[in-house]
């Protein structure tokens, strides 16, 4: 027996969508409440902003523990706006998500939370098992228990949902690395290789499991590495700016030529919008950038347009590459194929490369206390651990 919620079960009933191929045809009609974990962090703070806006009509619910990489400064802009709530939780405590489930009754749940950095996967693996599969499995059950309109369960007949949903936002890590040729289609099967996409990848099953076991309806897309305002410098592009603009070492991991697709943070906010009003329930999508670039490749032409913006002479920065001792696994390549989100949603990415990098460079020589603010503390006891030995 699930029974958590019983008041809420009971309001439910009278609401009931029988069927279990239903989908909300217009998100307008049926979802009330959307809650979205992480709103704090990069993408989470563009997703949570492009909700707002576009669903004045909605209440926008931002669930985020405010780790490290969380931050309201983010937000600052949506303070006042009467459909924006912020709730500071912690995914990995039961207790936090209840309170915070029984006070707004999410209908849906975009699901961001997350540790994210690779390389902080390597030095801490137990923090991403508990944070991106407990803490997702937190999240599912409680969404099972709190949506279900019969809490007995039995498999093959779970027509009680209303119409809810669990996004879950997941990566192309997952699907492991590529050699020169080919790309990650959804049906590449799962190899992922850090203890970061480990866990991911781990997450991502639960989901499928939550919702063949339970019915819960769910979507994953899996995402190629995003860039653009707000990302924490702990990623390659913002620690690459930062470090120009103080004129520290870039460093280089390895050869440089590992190989990755990019893909500006708000065309990834505006695919995940898509795919919250037009996805199919059970259905992945991957979402990506159609724009590889080797390491070496992009931070050269990160210089090139921060020298230019600065008014250095074409090039000075470049006595700032340092190339560097490996990540450990590190993964070779990665390519998104986006096509099956192109043809059936309509969706492809609507800048440029060079207008999105310029845009990102921009923000950051806007927004230096941001930066100043950031990278102050604890972010220097990270530096020093990952790189001044290296
Ligand atoms: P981020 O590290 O910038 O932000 C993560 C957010 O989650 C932060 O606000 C943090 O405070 C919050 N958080 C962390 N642990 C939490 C917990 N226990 N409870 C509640 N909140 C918690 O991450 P991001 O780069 O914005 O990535 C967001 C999501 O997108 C992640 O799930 C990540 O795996 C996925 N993703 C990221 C990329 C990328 O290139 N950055 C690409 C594909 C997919
Ligand atoms: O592919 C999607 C993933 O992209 C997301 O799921 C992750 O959350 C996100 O962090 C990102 O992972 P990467 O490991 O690809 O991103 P990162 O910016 O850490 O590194 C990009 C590439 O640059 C990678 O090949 C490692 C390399 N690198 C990175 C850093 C931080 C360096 O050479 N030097 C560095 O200092």
């Amino acid at each position: 027996m699930h029974l958590f919620f019983p008041n809420v079960i009971f309001k439910k009933i009278n609401s009931v969508t029988f069927g279990k191929d239903f989908r909300h045809k217009n998100i307008n009609e049926f979802m009330k409440n959307i809650l979205i974990s992480g709103g704090a962090g990069f993408i989470g703070s563009h997703v949570v902003r492009k909700f707002v806006e576009k669903y004045p009509d909605k209440n926008i619910i931002n669930l985020d523990a405010l780790t490290y990489a969380g931050n309201l400064e983010n937000l600052r802009d949506l303070e006042n706006a009467p459909n924006y709530f912020f709730e500071k939780a912690d995914i990995t405590q039961i207790e936090e998500l209840k309170q915070v489930f029984e006070k707004h009754q999410p209908d849906a749940v975009i699901h961001l939370a997350a540790e994210s950095h690779v390389d902080r996967s390597i030095q801490d693996p137990m923090a991403f098992i508990k944070t991106n599969v407990q803490g997702t499995a937190n999240l599912l059950n409680l969404c099972r228990d709190f949506w279900s309109l019969n809490p007995e369960y039995s498999h093959g007949n779970f027509p009680n949902y209303r119409e809810n949903l669990f996004y879950h936002i997941s990566t192309d890590e997952v699907y492991g690395s590529l050699g020169e040729e080919g790309y990650f289609v959804e049906t590449t099967p799962y190899d992922p290789k850090s203890p970061y996409s480990a866990s991911k990848a781990a997450s991502d099953h639960l989901v499928r499991a939550y919702g063949n076991t339970y019915g819960l309806p769910f979507i994953i897309s899996n995402c190629s590495n995003n860039y653009g305002p707000n990302q924490f410098p702990e990623k390659l592009i913002p620690l690459c700016i930062s470090n120009i603009l103080n004129q520290k070492p870039l460093p280089i991991y390895g050869d440089g030529k590992y190989t990755r697709d990019w893909l500006y943070v708000l065309d990834h906010a505006e695919a995940i919008e898509t795919i919250f009003r037009k996805g199919k329930i059970a259905e992945t999508y991957n979402i990506g950038g159609f724009n590889e670039w080797k390491n070496i490749d992009l931070i050269k032409e990160l210089i090139r347009q921060v020298d230019e913006k600065l008014g250095n002479p074409e090039g000075a920065s470049e006595k700032l590459l340092t190339f560097v001792k490996d990540r450990p696994g590190h993964d070779r390549r990665y390519a998104i194929d986006a096509t099956k989100i192109n043809r059936e949603l309509g969706w492809k990415p609507s800048v440029t490369f060079e207008e999105g990098l310029s845009q990102t460079i921009d923000w950051y020589l806007e927004n230096e206390e941001w930066l100043k603010n950031v990278t102050s503390g604890t972010y220097l006891e990270y530096y020093k651990k990952q790189y001044l030995s290296r």
